[in-house]
C-alpha cells in the first residue's frame, strides 16, 4: 500500500485495526520518522482510545486505559535482549490486550507471539510504502503477504 501523507497513513491504520483481535501483537518496523507512531495512533484511535499516543522512547512501555487494554512499546532503547525480561515481555505476548511494538528489530530471535508485522518504507518526504505480513505465532513464519 502506498500512502501520500500522514492523513492517509492514519486512515490506513484505522482500517488495519479492524483486523486485530484481543491478544494481537503488532510489530511496526521502519526507520526513524517513518511513521510508526502515526500508525500506532491510528490503531489506538480505531480501538476506542481517546487520549494521547506518543513514542514511549524513554519509558519503553505505555499502557493506555482502554477496552481492550492497549500496550505501546518502543524498543529503540533496549540494548540487550535480556532486558526484555525486565520490561515484562512475556506479559504482553500472553495478554488479552493489544500490543503495538515500535523497533521490533530489537527483539532479535524473540519474535514468538507476534501476530502481525508491519513494514513502513520511506519513499519520499511524505510518501510511504506499508506492507503487512500476518505471522503464525507458533511457527514464526510469514503466512500471507498483503
Ligand atoms: N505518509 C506519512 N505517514 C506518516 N508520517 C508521515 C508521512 N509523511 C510525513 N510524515 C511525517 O513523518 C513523521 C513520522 O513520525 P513518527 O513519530 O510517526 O515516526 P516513527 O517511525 O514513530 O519514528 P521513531 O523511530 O522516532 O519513533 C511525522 O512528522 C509525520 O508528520
Ligand atoms: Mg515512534
Amino acid at each position: 500500500m502506498i500512502v501520500q501523507n500522514e492523513t492517509e497513513t492514519l486512515s490506513w491504520a484505522e482500517q488495519f485495526a479492524k483486523t486485530l483481535k484481543q491478544g494481537s501483537v503488532v510489530a511496526i518496523s521502519g526507520n526513524l520518522g517513518a511513521g510508526k507512531t502515526v500508525i500506532s495512533r491510528g490503531i489506538c484511535k480505531a480501538l476506542g482510545f481517546k487520549g494521547t499516543v506518543c513514542s514511549p522512547t524513554y519509558t519503553i512501555v505505555h499502557e493506555y486505559p482502554n477496552t481492550p487494554p492497549l500496550y505501546h512499546l518502543d524498543l529503540y532503547r533496549l540494548s540487550h535482549v535480556e532486558d526484555l525480561e525486565e520490561i515484562g515481555w512475556d506479559q504482553f505476548v500472553t495478554s488479552e490486550g493489544i500490543t503495538l511494538i515500535e523497533w521490533p528489530e530489537r527483539l532479535g530471535e524473540n519474535t514468538l507471539g507476534i501476530t502481525h508485522w508491519i513494514e513502513v518504507q520511506i519513499l519520499s518526504e511524505n510518501q510511504r510504502k506499508i506492507t503487512v505480513s500476518e505471522w503464525n505465532p507458533l511457527q514464526k513464519s510469514v503466512l500471507r503477504q498483503k
